[in-house]
């Protein structure tokens, strides 16, 4: 896949900018606070209707400007396709090729995309919420219909925790908790089998690449732990009574105290947790070669790699790792979008382009 160019108007430091992409590498280039990381922002966005750094679209919004649209021409297969984010109003509106979708999830995953940076490493060190979004949103890209079920299935708890909060003796409370805890088992199941596949496809892919990235012969090893449990199907065959059992003390406690929102990925370096004992370096090396690894199953599955973006990541790899991206980078022919100061010295890598207060200038 393949993007040619992108347009950002009213979008954060953007007043109205086109770029057009190269294939290969690509580089942003530019002091800090040019607007080198809101091109990557503005096209993972368009991509997958979120940010990864904000969680409201207002701050996307080019300061005192009511909308902001992104316009992006991509490659699919060598077929032209054109992406439309138009954000008004409070609203979001989506189109493919010109026509409007209803949903976001009939948009996203059209063209997939790989996001690295080194906030990333939260993957390791942060809690359980940032792997189950790592998994949630490699599989939103790939099976569309997984966004509509996690929406239902945070629908359903939310009404569930709404009337644990509102509970009272009334024997029509109790039915009804049991009829959102059908809800939440039917689609708690599907969330669960979906993210214990990709971890599964995952195993397999980042093994080869984690051993060539770590000089000692290290291992890594995921495994998702669902309600709790090492095995999945156990899980899944447990999940009706597990919560039946906790039924009273969710009354009691007035919150929900079990299901896939509370699910892990557990990563583990040389079969140790990697968050309790993995150096700085060896975090990096687990967190990119997952990275890696989900390019794979993307090319496995689409038949060809996803956009890369990486934003800062090359300064803040050691030379090995960093060679070992490079030469990655270099031998799949991704298509690639680095951002870099001035500081570093990757400039032969491929095509140059010079941001300077939200306007781009390509190297003659
Ligand atoms: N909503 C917004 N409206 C207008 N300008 C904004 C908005 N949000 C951020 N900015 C401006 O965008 C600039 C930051 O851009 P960006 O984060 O892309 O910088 P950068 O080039 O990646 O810098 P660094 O090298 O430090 O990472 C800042 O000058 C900031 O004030
Ligand atoms: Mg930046």
């Amino acid at each position: 896949m393949m993007i040619n160019s992108i347009r950002l108007q009213n979008f954060r430091n953007y007043v109205d900018e086109i770029i057009h992409f190269m294939p290969g590498t690509n580089i942003l280039i530019g002091d800090n606070g040019q607007g080198k990381t809101n091109i990557i922002e503005g096209i993972y966005y368009l991509l997958t209707g979120k940010s990864y750094r904000v969680h409201r679209e207002q701050e996307l919004l080019r300061w005192e400007q009511s909308d902001f649209h992104i316009y992006g021409q991509f490659l699919m297969n060598r077929h032209k396709v054109s992406l439309e984010s138009h954000y008004k109003d409070k609203k979001k509106m989506v189109k493919i090729n010109q026509v409007a979708c209803q949903r976001l999830s009939d948009f996203v995953g059209t063209i997939n995309v790989i996001f690295f940076s080194p906030d990333d490493l939260v993957m390791i060190k942060g809690g359980p919420a940032e792997r189950r979004r790592f998994l949630d949103l490699h599989i939103a890209q790939m099976r569309p219909g997984h966004v509509s079920i996690l929406n239902a299935y945070n629908k359903a708890l939310q009404q569930k925790n709404a009337l644990l909060k509102s509970y009272n003796d009334k024997s029509f409370k109790y039915s009804q908790l049991q009829l959102w805890n059908q809800q939440i088992i039917e689609l708690g199941k599907k969330i669960i089998l979906n993210r214990a596949d990709l971890t599964e496809r995952l195993q397999g892919a980042v093994e080869p690449i984690f051993r060539n990235l770590s000089s000692e012969k290290e291992t890594i090893k995921i495994m998702y732990y669902a309600l709790g449990k090492s095995s999945v199907s156990e899980a899944i065959s447990e999940f009706a009574n597990l919560l039946n059992e906790k039924l009273d003390q969710e009354i009691e406690r007035q919150m929900i105290l079990i299901g896939p929102h509370r699910d892990d990925l557990q990563i583990f370096l040389n079969d140790k947790p990697g968050r309790l004992y993995a150096s700085q370096g060896q975090q990096r090396s687990l967190v990119l070669s997952l990275k890696l690894a989900e390019l794979e199953l993307m090319r496995q599955e689409k038949g060809e790699y996803p956009l890369l973006l990486l934003d800062d990541v090359l300064s803040e790899l050691d030379r090995f790792r960093r060679d070992y991206l490079i030469k990655f980078i270099e031998s799949s022919k991704i298509q690639t979008l680095i951002t870099m100061t001035s500081a570093d010295n990757h400039l032969d890598l491929g095509t140059v382009y010079f941001v300077e207060k939200g306007h781009i200038r390509r190297e003659a």
